[in-house]
């Protein structure tokens, strides 16, 4: 078939695309052509506006580096990782899940921490945070054994390979749980923090009046074979952009119970000074496969 009108193109492509032997990518290219091609249509793009768009792709490639991805931030400026995330989990997207997004800042071979152990690993200041957690499987029994990891920022908003003044692997750690399915651990209330607009996401949220907040929250990767890997954030309940978030991460499973404690209650550790918070949280993983994410950054 020769193309005669605009409108040919689109089974020219799919037809050229049908004898793809993977059935997988048969199917993914065949609806991508057919949503890529009507969402030009729709909105009837212009060769200017192409080629806006080439540029900001380009840009998504050139704005990553070790140390930063500006496809994964972009992918959740858009809500694509939640929606991906929310249909892949809690058992796919029939229930209620603790899934939540990667983040760009997880790093593997987070330092191995006993629980009970601190995971500041050079002075950090901020409100001491002792944080238990429990894990469980569908039927409610707790999960022995599995390797979890945690990052957070600190209270100035950042993680530390992106700030000098924190030591390497500063509010990481890799815990396991114990035979109740438990660990805990003590760090510093994390903050929230804003999400880096000098790039393509940054045109994005200027185009569409947004802020470029996340609220504050705890990062947690649980991975033990025989369960699907539970990638999850706790979000900080009394933040002010709790339900304005850039990435769009927050779900009502997600709002952590951060409890605050004045000075006039005994604190868990001696040398806690002023106000401190507790927060006790409950994950659930899913029977699967056991995958470990690819990091984002090194
Ligand atoms: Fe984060």
């Amino acid at each position: 078939m020769i193309i005669e009108r605009q409108e040919d193109i689109t089974p020219k492509v799919l037809e050229a695309f049908s004898q793809t032997p993977d059935p997988r990518v048969r199917e993914i290219l065949a609806s991508l052509v057919r949503h890529l091609h009507g969402f030009i249509r729709d909105v009837r793009l212009t060769e200017k506006e192409f080629e806006q768009a080439i540029g900001y792709i380009v840009a998504l490639g050139q704005k990553t580096n070790a140390s930063h991805n500006e496809a994964v931030l972009m992918a959740g400026s858009l809500g694509v990782s939640a929606l991906v995330c929310l249909l892949n989990n809690g058992n796919k997207g029939q229930t209620e899940t603790t899934a939540n997004l990667l983040g760009p800042f997880w790093r593997m071979n987070s330092p191995r921490t006993e629980s009970g152990g601190s995971i500041i690993r050079s002075p950090t200041p901020g409100p001491a945070i002792f944080v238990d957690v429990q894990l469980k499987d569908t039927q409610g029994r707790p999960i022995a054994g599995a390797e979890c990891d945690i990052w957070h920022s600190s209270t100035e908003g950042f993680y530390e390979q992106q700030d000098p003044k924190q030591a390497d692997m500063n509010l990481r750690g890799k815990f396991f749980t114990d035979e109740n399915g438990r660990f805990s651990f003590r760090s510093i209330r994390p903050a929230g923090y804003p999400i880096p607009i000098d790039g393509p996401v940054g045109d994005l949220v200027r185009a569409t009046n947004r802020h470029n907040c996340r609220p504050a929250h705890l990062h947690f990767l649980f991975f033990k074979p025989g369960f699907k890997t539970l990638i999850s954030q706790i979000y900080v309940n009394d933040d002010p952009v709790l339900d304005t978030d850039v990435q769009f991460g927050v779900t009502k499973a997600l709002i952590g119970n951060y409890v605050k404690h004045n000075g006039k209650e005994k604190p868990p550790a001696p040398d806690v000074e002023g106000e401190w918070y507790t927060l006790d949280q409950t994950f659930v993983m899913e029977p699967g496969e056991a995958r470990l994410p690819r990091p984002p950054i090194q």
